[in-house]
């Protein structure tokens, strides 16, 4: 049914103003002033900010990992994703030595074929680059639309890739328009602090953090960002964390280089000294790269707000506290390695960014959404409003003031990292591709009304391009 988006604010990556919104066939058709057609229903957005949909570039659902399953599935992670303002997932499709990538994308498919409410895409992981992959890559970016491929640097003997199978992955992307991604830190040197903490009887789950400094994330992003500049390639880094990975972001950036970073709401609002909590709850704070010291979070911040990090990602690689956390007590490595954040990733980065002064109502656009769309294929189909696109709006109350808990969040996941955290602004009606999927703050689309994105080839010049200010009628 058409409707009609009146009294609202509407935000793109570049323009705040006053508009309707007349939503047709999937589509924004026309944003103009007083707006009417007498078969379209009136959604008022009164005092409402109007947003195109955010676009979570960093899922992991129904992911087997760290002897055990991620608990959202295709249906929870995208319904909890869904309250929390997001109308796209881009999530990871994991591979298995020894099979092809089809046969994984097939795997991926299947667990979210007639699951999800919000539109999704899928990453490759590249976890070796022998020929036959590399020759398969061109058919996966052309025939079935999945143009970003990971690569993981960490995680030895589990899904960890050796440098040459990263350089070749960069080469073939190069190539045939894909784009890279990269978990950057030093595996190896992991492995041995690791294996020296246990050798020392250090099992707590602050070793998590302690085993894995952030010099080891600096290495790996400034290993990966030269092979990027060898291969003449593109590279995305996937939650960055501290000082030491956005300088050898911003350094290979001020050289030219396409190399493009984000980070994640947890960086921006937790601190290492989580994984210090008594009773074994330092382990609902164990992902990686770990937690820093508090000073890193001012600088990602700027980073985000000077440019020099592009996106906000949730990783949201949800486990349970009781029954999967609780798998590492007495040896920390054994704690699934992973957080639950695709509800919050917008609201936290409009509370404490918008609403705290540190970025521009505009940039928040950008990061939780625009910026995503242009490197990933999606745009301009997706990440602004404009005459054309895909009608995937949030109506976002900028005032309502809410506490995150895990007694309100709709992920299956039985805590939340930012449990008490007081957030300002709400989304109210998500929109995807015209249809409603909250309304009034309750879930009302179908599993299954998600559908899968092709997505188009890695485009440089689209990342550099200014948004067109659409035609206001
Ligand atoms: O700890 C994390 N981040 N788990 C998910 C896998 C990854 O490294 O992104
Ligand atoms: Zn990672
Ligand atoms: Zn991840």
């Amino acid at each position: 049914m058409k409707k009609i988006i009146k009294n609202g604010t509407i935000v793109t990556a570049t323009d705040t103003y006053q508009a309707d919104v007349l939503i047709e066939d999937e589509k924004v058709k026309a944003i103009g002033q007083d707006l009417s057609d007498v078969y379209a229903e009136v959604i008022d957005a009164t005092g409402l900010y109007v947003f195109p949909g955010g676009i979570d570039p960093h899922t992991h659902m129904e992911m087997p990992f760290g002897g055990t399953v991620t608990k959202d599935d295709y249906e929870s992670g995208t319904i909890a994703a869904a309250h929390g303002g997001t109308t796209t997932i881009i999530d990871f499709c994991l591979t298995e030595k020894g099979k092809t990538l089809k046969n994984a994308l097939e795997i991926w498919h299947a667990k979210s074929e007639g699951r999800a409410v919000i539109d999704y895409g899928f990453h490759l992981q590249i976890v070796e680059a022998n020929e036959q992959i590399l020759q398969e890559i061109p058919a996966v970016i052309e025939e079935e639309g999945v143009t970003s491929f990971k690569v993981f640097m960490a995680y030895k003997n589990v899904l960890q890739a050796d440098d040459e199978t990263l350089f070749q992955t960069l080469v073939t992307a190069k190539d045939h328009g894909g784009l890279v991604m990269v978990h950057a830190e030093n595996g190896d040197v992991i492995e041995h602090l690791t294996q020296e903490a246990l050798k020392a009887g250090n099992t707590d789950p602050i070793y998590h953090a302690l085993t894995r400094p952030p010099e080891l994330e600096g290495e790996a992003t400034g290993r990966a960002a030269k092979l990027t500049a060898l291969a003449d390639s593109q590279l995305y880094v996937v939650h960055v964390t501290c000082k030491e990975a956005v300088e050898q972001i911003a350094e290979a950036r001020s050289k030219g280089f396409s190399v493009y970073g984000e980070t994640c709401p947890q960086y921006l609002v937790l601190d290492q000294t989580y994984l210090e909590k008594p009773d074994f709850e330092g382990a609902k704070y164990v992902w990686s790269p770990p937690l820093r010291d508090k000073s890193n979070q001012e600088v990602l911040w700027n980073a985000l707000k000077s440019g020099e990090l592009q996106t906000i990602g949730s990783d949201h690689c949800a486990f349970d506290f009781d029954g999967q956390k609780d798998l590492g007590k007495g040896d920390f490595t054994k704690i699934p390695n992973g957080g639950p954040f695709v509800e919050d990733r917008f609201s936290i980065l409009f509370s404490e960014g918008v609403k705290k002064g540190r970025i521009s109502i505009n940039q928040f656009v950008d990061m939780v959404s625009t910026q995503t769309a242009k490197l990933f294929g999606l745009f301009p189909q997706k990440g602004t409003i404009a005459p054309g696109t895909d009608a995937d709006i949030v109506l976002f109350d900028p005032n309502a003031e809410r506490t995150i808990s895990a007694n309100t969040h709709h992920s299956a996941v039985d805590y939340s990292a930012l449990e008490g955290m007081k957030v300002t602004g709400q989304p109210v009606t998500v929109l995807s591709r015209g249809e409603y999927v909250i309304k009034d703050k309750e879930l009302v689309a179908k599993p299954g009304a998600g559908k899968f994105l092709k997505r188009a080839k890695f485009n440089s010049s689209q990342t550099n391009q200014q948004e067109v200010t659409p035609n206001r009628s």
